[in-house]
């Protein structure tokens, strides 16, 4: 089994989609090993967002994710979860995400796509390890 890190940020649960998020995972099989509801602080979403850190975006990207509690999950299933979960979620500008995504069913605005989805195995790694250092 693979696991890899999911936020279902703040837009999302003050939207209310805090159960359609989990229910798609779990009708695809896969399983919420970890979750917690928390406001994350400004020095851990910039940590997370580290690849980020000078681009343009970054200020109103951090602002989004520590506004208000976000629901962090750690999601395990077979074969190369992240992907799978990248599949789910869409493209980053929910614009652009196809129907049937979660960012394409659930968004329109890049400042408020509802979900971040580890990258790579090396990303699941380093955000478990951010987020839930006691299971990394
Ligand atoms: P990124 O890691 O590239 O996207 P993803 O969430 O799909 O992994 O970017 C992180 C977040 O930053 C993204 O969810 C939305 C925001 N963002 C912008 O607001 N503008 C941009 O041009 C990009 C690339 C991202
Ligand atoms: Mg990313």
């Amino acid at each position: 089994m693979n696991r890899t890190l999911v936020i279902i940020k703040p837009d999302a649960v003050e939207r209310g989609l805090v159960g359609e998020v989990i229910s798609r995972f779990e009708r695809r099989q896969l399983r919420v090993v970890a979750a917690e509801l928390r406001v994350i602080d400004v020095a851990t979403a910039r940590r997370h967002y580290a690849e980020h850190e000078g681009k343009p975006f970054i200020d109103r990207v951090v602002a989004g994710l520590t506004r208000s509690p976000s629901l962090i999950l750690i999601v395990e299933g077979p074969g190369e979860t992240w992907k799978v979960i990248r599949a789910m979620i869409g493209a980053t500008d929910p614009a652009e995400a196809a129907p049937g995504t979660i960012r394409g069913d659930l968004a329109i605005d890049m400042s408020e796509n509802v979900i971040h989805g580890s990258d790579s195995v090396a990303s699941a790694q380093r955000e478990i390890a951010i987020f839930f250092p006691d299971l990394a």
